[in-house]
């Protein structure tokens, strides 16, 4: 991205640097907990294979080189397989708020800056799995009430979201693939036992 996003005085959302790599995944292994080292292996799978199209911090100072990195989001590329062909789209996965600096604001600073480097970027949508009562009140609607489809029956329909951009047309509908990396580290929807109880609480 650009110009660094002002998101309050003291912290600045910007494009992850090479040297940021090591304070990301402790951020991201503290922030998924047991998952943490899965969710570090799907960045590193995302990166190595040339999907990631974002990797942006948040950082308390912008000026000062040993400052903690508090969130981060990626954006990685993946397609909508269309009748016409296919399109180029973008995953938002993982996204991260080192727990001491949740619930002030700082995942959806993140979701807004992510968004922002997708219009820049010309991407026709962004797409991601996760809690529809948090991402819905921040823009993402479920996928299929524009008419995609999942990537996979374990995605549970409602974790299944969509933001349509202004790049977006009404003939770039259909299944969302995603690329390679989040199956080599099965990192795509939910397993049983998970699956199963949450399919149950929401039925
Ligand atoms: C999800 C996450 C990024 C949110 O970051 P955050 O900076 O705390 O979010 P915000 O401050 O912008 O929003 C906080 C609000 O979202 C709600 N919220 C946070 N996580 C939520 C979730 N998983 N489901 C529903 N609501 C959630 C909080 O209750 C809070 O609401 P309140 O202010 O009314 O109490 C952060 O909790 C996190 O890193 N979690 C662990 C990793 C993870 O699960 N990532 C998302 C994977 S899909």
């Amino acid at each position: 991205m650009g110009l660094a996003t002002p998101y309050r005085r003291d912290v600045q959302i910007r494009a992850q640097r090479d040297r940021d790599q090591r304070a990301v995944d402790a951020l991201v292994t503290e922030a998924f907990a047991d998952e943490g080292p899965q969710v570090v292996s799907l960045l590193g799978a995302l990166h190595r294979s040339g999907a990631l199209r974002a990797s942006l911090v948040a950082v308390d100072d912008e000026d000062d080189d040993t400052a903690g990195v508090l969130g981060h989001v990626a954006l990685s590329r993946g397609w909508v397989d269309a009748r016409e062909r296919l399109v180029e789209v973008l995953v938002l996965s993982p996204l991260s708020v080192t727990p001491a600096r949740q619930r002030a604001g700082l995942g959806t600073a993140l979701l807004a800056a992510a968004r922002e480097e997708a219009v820049r970027q010309g991407a026709p949508a962004v797409f991601l799995e996760g809690d529809w009562r948090y991402y819905g009140d921040r823009g993402y609607d479920p996928g299929s009430a524009h008419g995609f489809e999942r990537p996979s029956a374990r995605v549970p329909g409602r974790a299944f979201q969509v933001t349509l951009l202004p790049a977006h047309e009404p003939w770039m509908t259909g299944r969302l693939i995603y690329p390679e990396a989040f199956w080599s580290t099965d990192t795509v929807g939910l397993r049983d036992p998970l699956l199963a109880e949450l399919e149950r609480a929401t039925d």
